[in-house]
């Protein structure tokens, strides 16, 4: 598959977080391109099979969280129809806002399939599995075959 990384971050986590998803996807044998939202190549965005769409966590930390800048992400284009796989970075509590992301990834018009948070201290912790089962998910979404 062709698959975009797309994430917004401040402080970097994020984007290192969407470097090593994209490496995992890369690895397995899939076409990748990690970019943040203000860099997007609309053409690949436009291509791709399926999308990973990170953010960092902002909240209170008890309560209220969302995907940072979330406004950046609902600005982008191009993942119309698409399977979109949610990552977010968080530094204690990440709350709800993975159920945030997926209201995201809806307004812009992506078919959810489900995301994972990661501690930016253990950004590996669950990473593989993550990246395959989403690629699993988008595949069986896309009626593809099961090989990239
Ligand atoms: C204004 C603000 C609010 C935050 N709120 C939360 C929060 O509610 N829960 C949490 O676990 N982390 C929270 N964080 C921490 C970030 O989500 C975390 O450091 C993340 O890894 C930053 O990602 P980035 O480096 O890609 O910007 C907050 C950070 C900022 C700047």
């Amino acid at each position: 598959m062709k698959v975009a990384v797309v994430y917004e971050s401040r402080t970097g986590h994020t984007a290192e977080l969407a470097e090593l998803i994209g490496a995992a996807a890369q690895e397995l044998g899939h076409e990748v391109g990690v970019f943040p939202t203000g860099k997007i190549n609309l053409d690949y965005l436009g291509d791709a099979d399926m999308v990973f769409l990170g953010s960092w966590c902002h909240g209170i930390f008890v309560l209220g969280q969302h995907p940072g800048d979330g406004g950046k992400l609902l600005a982008m284009p191009g993942v119309w129809g698409k399977p979109v796989a949610g990552f977010i970075s968080y530094l204690l509590a990440p709350g709800k806002v993975l159920d945030k992301m997926a209201d995201v990834a809806e307004i812009l018009g992506g078919e959810w399939i489900g995301g994972r948070n990661f501690k930016q201290t253990n950004k590996t912790n669950g990473l593989a599995g993550f990246v395959v089962a989403a690629l699993d998910a988008a595949e069986e979404r896309l009626g593809a075959p099961a090989e990239a």
